[in-house]
């Protein structure tokens, strides 16, 4: 929450002040503008959590030191507390917001283009992590033209994406098979789908659960055995697809899709309706692996660049 300091309501976000790890974070104050025409304030109840967030601010070559001090986090939801002319939210509305600009913080102010009624059946934890994986994952189930009777396999299955995934291919009416870590095979049945362990023999696992065949590979994981594995398994190219390998997709003449690639960006933010609608009616859900206060961003930083973090993380001011 926004704290009340001499009669005055003081804000704070998390702000990347050089390159590195969640270390380089700071938590500072700031004043949240008012909104202009088309434009909402939200009241942050959550703020979502994704790789992209540290991969933000993360230390590597060709860096440019202008972009700091880097505000963090592309997603939130919360409550309406102030709108601009001609924006069409009330105060007090319930919302999401997706690609925001400094969603770990206490309120923000957005384009009303960006913020969609919350879905009744989401907390805010999970309605805060709804729109960045759900786009990603309809992106690749579009990119690779998955269609009903497809059996399609998905690297990362437990993962953010992953379970998107999963969901979002069954509604599609395609049988997947998913890579998991053992413990985390439950969350993967949860959502109709066959799990997989990774590691060596994964190829032959993969074509004794279905010897058919598979026509299309999902790649959340960005690993040369997923790349490998792909390859040996689906023998068309446009319809294996990455979020995380792009030097094997270059290489091998598979397709890496992201969200500052123009079509994708287009197209993502094109399903970000439909994907209200499908959480709304109960058809797409947000696994939670934990929340953490909006005070404790670096060690929820910490555990999200672990790899494993179990379901999505949510930060509460
Ligand atoms: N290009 C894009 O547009 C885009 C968009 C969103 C995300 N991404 C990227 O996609 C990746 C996944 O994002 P996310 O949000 O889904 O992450 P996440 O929730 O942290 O999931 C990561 C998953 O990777 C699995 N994993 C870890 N090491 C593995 C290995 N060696 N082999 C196979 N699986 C392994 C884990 O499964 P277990 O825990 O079961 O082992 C975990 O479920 C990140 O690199 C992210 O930056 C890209």
């Amino acid at each position: 929450m926004s704290r009340i300091e001499k009669g005055r309501v003081v804000d704070r976000r998390w702000v990347a002040t050089a390159f590195g790890g969640p270390e380089v974070l700071e938590l500072q104050t700031f004043a949240v503008p008012e909104p202009g025409p088309g434009e909402v304030r939200i009241a942050v109840r959550a703020a979502g959590m994704n790789p992209a967030d540290a991969k933000g601010f993360a230390a590597g070559p060709g860096k440019d030191p202008s972009v700091l001090p880097k505000v963090i986090g592309l997603e939130v939801a919360g409550v309406v507390d102030a709108v601009g002319a001609g924006a069409g939210f009330e105060v007090g509305d319930e919302v999401i917001a997706g690609q925001v600009r400094g969603g770990y913080a206490t309120r923000i102010t957005v384009p009303a283009a960006d913020v969609f009624p919350k879905p009744a059946g989401l907390d805010f934890a999970q309605a805060a992590n709804l729109l960045l994986a759900g786009a990603t994952a309809a992106d690749m189930l579009h990119t690779s033209a998955v269609v009903s009777g497809d059996t399609v396999v998905v690297h990362g299955a437990s993962g953010a994406v992953g379970v998107s995934l999963l969901q979002q291919a069954r509604l599609l009416g395609a049988r997947v098979v998913g890579t998991a870590s053992e413990r985390n095979f439950e969350r993967v049945k949860a959502f109709g789908a066959t799990p997989v362990r990774y590691g060596e023999g994964l190829a032959e696992r993969l074509r004794q659960i279905a010897p058919q065949g598979y026509d299309a590979a999902l790649d959340t994981v960005g690993t040369d055995e997923a790349a490998d594995v792909s390859l040996n398994l689906v023998s068309d190219r446009s319809r294996i697809v990455t979020i995380a390998g792009w030097a094997r997709a270059e290489r091998d003449g598979f397709l890496a899709v992201g969200g500052t690639t123009p079509q994708s960006r287009e197209f993502r933010e094109r399903s970000r309706r439909a994907l209200v609608k499908l959480a709304d009616a109960g058809d797409l859900t947000v696994p939670l692996a934990r929340t953490f206060p909006l005070d404790e961003a670096p060690a929820a930083l910490e555990l999200l660049l672990g790899g494993h973090p179990g379901g999505k993380l949510a930060l509460i001011p």
